[in-house]
């Protein structure tokens, strides 16, 4: 059984980028924590970043076939991708929706999530441990 973990625009430069609402962790920070988790609960994990959309839904049409659940921070896209919605909405498997920084505290514009419309659930404003929090429910869910 296979987890998706999938990574909207600019999130390659976590821990370069505006460290000061990012953080210092880089991406590869947060897959080695998470592979930690899936492979303690018998698991396996595809752990994607892409900086465009169609590849993004690519992902989630793979994921759709064959991985049991699916996190995402669909980052930009989030508030502007009803293309990104429709493909989650095509999936059966659990879904989960992480934003590192809490959303609602920012600028208007970042209000809006396409994304929640299908999430599952939805954590923000946890910092990179969002992703943790968000496996450890996925996992108890599978359980
Ligand atoms: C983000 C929040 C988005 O508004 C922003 O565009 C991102 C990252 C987050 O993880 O806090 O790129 O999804």
């Amino acid at each position: 059984k296979t987890v998706y973990i999938l990574n909207g625009p600019n999130l390659n430069l976590l821990g370069k980028r505006q460290p000061d609402i990012y953080g210092h962790e880089t991406l590869q920070d947060v897959e080695v924590a998470c592979s930690k988790l899936v492979e303690a609960a018998g698991l396996s994990l595809r752990f994607l970043q892409s900086n465009a959309e169609h590849q993004l839904i690519d992902w989630i049409h793979e994921a759709r076939e064959g991985a049991c659940g699916l996190i995402i921070n669909p980052a930009a896209y989030t508030h502007t991708s009803i293309a990104i919605l429709d493909a989650l909405n095509a999936c059966d498997i659990p879904v989960f929706e992480v934003h590192i920084s809490n959303v609602h505290k920012r600028e208007e514009f970042r209000h809006q999530s396409y994304v929640s419309m299908r999430a599952d659930g939805v954590i923000a404003g946890c910092g990179t441990q969002g992703y943790e929090l968000a496996l450890s429910r996925l996992i108890r869910l599978l359980g």
